[in-house]
């Protein structure tokens, strides 16, 4: 039934085959639609002993034949035993074969809707959400009532997909189609690369009516838009747990530097924020004016500020400020090459450089993803003896913000470190299968530049989420906002994005435990203060 494990696969399901590599069998006997009957339901020890035996034989003789994936049946209302009989054998050494558990997305309990979600969730966190537990997600005729439900599923490890035939509707001409959120579901669940089993075929139906499904299904898949520029660079970052950058305490390489300048937003927002500070400055009366770039890095904010000066008609002395020495190389280079004759180049950190003199404005890039990660405020606190008393800094503000996610693959990422450390540490991600329990994105802390009372950076904030739906939470997800100046702005809050922005992913605060929320629930997210 199904086929590559990297590519979408349209297939049709039939009885349970294991014959050949690459195929799926479906697990603990053969079942029909709807049925649930399994390990965890069986009335009495004897038959529950059969069936976790057979269990057993089946998982082994599938990872002896190195099938593909096990599709097992759905479990139980009540599923400690299925889950226990999971762990012991199906989780275990035994079966290295992928596991995926069949779940409706609705299902009908004691004749009332019941989301599968909340199933599927009862089930891998008694399995201690174990990753190699994966989904095979069941599309029924009637949907769950709200989108964000629905969304849940894109942060699940959702490995295929079954849409059986009474999914379709019949058009006009008389072809199968999906309803309008059926199919934006599907097109969703694509981008997670999963595949796709086609069930309730008639038996003995011609190859010309199976095609017809077959053909829908694979049109659909191929109607997914090409992706953009920013998609193809992203793309290789999803759901990767990466270190934050620490460009005070290392220096950064040259490869670093090269992608952040193909960001084809932040530097013409810097720009244009130049560009009205030095139109503001003239206005003021100022005649030569002096600009300092502190941790300049290979220069794009140097021309930023030169091409700014072109535009405004200012005359302006720009001092590039670097404390990486390799950086300083280009510096000096493009200085030499480039003929910049208003630019001087310093190879010294700002915090300490005795500069000959004051700045009208002092421009920097030393942003996390969380806005002060990097140690923006106490480079630029040190760096403020040299600005005039009535100069500018760009940026002049940046405000953090949190927002819970789920995220079952990273969260497990940091899980499988097996210590604490890694629990306690923040990471850059370019989230993907991630759901966000609440469409709350709260503001955290904010710094502005000058700081003048050099007030203190240490912050501290106790904020309280509501969730939408039932969800289990992972972690917060966390962004910036930065005024550059005179209302431009860089962002990768979703709120106020930066469309096009690359330079910065969000970042992703684990949770030791998380927390698993009904629907309306409050989440309070504290740090312990650190003094
Ligand atoms: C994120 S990079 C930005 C570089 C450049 N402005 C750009 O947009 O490509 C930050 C730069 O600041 C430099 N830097 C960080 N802290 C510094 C400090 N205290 N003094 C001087 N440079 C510093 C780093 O070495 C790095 O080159």
């Amino acid at each position: 039934m199904l086929s590559s494990p990297d590519r979408n696969f349209v297939g049709v399901a039939g009885d349970a085959r294991d014959q050949d590599n690459g195929r799926v069998m479906t697990g603990v006997g053969s079942l029909t639609k709807g049925e649930t009957k399994g390990v965890g339901e069986t009335p009495d020890e004897s038959s529950q002993s059969y069936c976790l035996q057979s269990l057993e034989q089946e998982l082994s003789w599938a990872s002896h034949l190195g099938v593909y994936g096990i599709i097992l049946p759905s479990p139980p209302n009540s599923c400690e035993l299925f889950a226990a009989a999971l762990s012991r054998i199906g989780l275990g050494s035994i079966c290295t074969t992928q596991l995926m558990v069949r779940i409706p997305l609705l299902r009908q309990v004691d004749g009332a809707e019941v989301d599968g979600w909340n199933s599927w969730n009862a089930l891998r966190l008694l399995c201690d959400q174990n990753p190699r537990l994966q989904v095979c997600l069941e599309l029924t005729e009637d949907l769950p009532e709200t989108d964000r439900e629905l969304h849940r599923w894109l942060a699940e490890p959702v490995r295929s997909v079954i849409i059986p035939t009474d999914a379709f509707l019949t058009n006009k001409q008389g072809f199968p189609v999906l309803s309008k959120r059926h199919k934006a579901f599907l097109l969703q669940l694509f981008r997670n690369k999963v595949q796709v089993i086609l069930q309730g075929l008639p038996e003995g139906a011609k190859e010309t009516e199976t095609e017809k499904y077959l053909h829908y299904v694979a049109r659909l898949f191929q109607s997914r838009p090409a992706p953009t520029a920013q998609e193809q660079f992203e793309t290789p970052y999803h759901d990767w747990l990466q270190a934050p950058l620490q460009p005070l305490q290392d220096n950064l390489e040259s490869q670093t530097y090269e992608t952040f300048e193909k960001d084809p937003v932040k530097y013409v927002q810097y720009e244009e924020a130049i560009h009205r500070c030095l139109q503001d400055k003239l206005a003021a009366g100022k005649k030569q004016l002096v600009a300092m770039v502190v941790g300049a890095g290979r220069g794009p904010l140097v021309v930023a500020v030169r091409s700014a000066a072109v535009r405004a008609g200012a005359q302006v002395k720009i001092w590039a400020v670097e404390k990486n020495p390799n950086a300083v190389v280009t510096l000096r280079h493009r200085c030499a090459v480039e003929e910049w004759t208003n630019v001087e180049v310093i190879g010294e950190d700002m915090r300490f450089w005795d500069a000959p003199r004051k700045a009208d404005l002092i421009v920097s890039e030393l942003l996390g993803s969380f806005g002060d990660n990097e140690l923006s405020p106490e480079c630029l606190d040190g760096a403020q003896r040299f600005l005039e008393p009535d100069g500018a800094c760009i940026p002049s503000k940046y405000t953090s913000s949190l927002t819970p996610v789920t995220t079952h693959k990273l969260w497990n990422d940091v899980k499988n470190y097996n210590d604490l450390a890694h629990f306690e540490t923040a990471y850059v991600v370019k989230f993907h299968q991630a759901f966000y329990p609440t469409s709350q994105v709260e503001k955290c802390f904010e710094f502005s530049h000058p700081n003048w009372e050099l007030s203190s950076n240490d912050r501290y904030a106790q904020i309280e989420f509501t969730s939408e739906v039932d969800a289990l939470v992972h972690g917060f997800a966390g962004y910036f906002h930065c005024e550059l100046y005179a209302g431009l702005s860089v962002s990768i809050n979703p709120e106020s994005y930066s469309e096009g922005m690359f330079s910065w992913f969000p970042i992703y605060f684990p949770l030791r435990t998380p927390v698993n929320l009904k629907r309306g629930e409050k989440l309070t997210s504290s740090g312990r203060p650190a003094w």
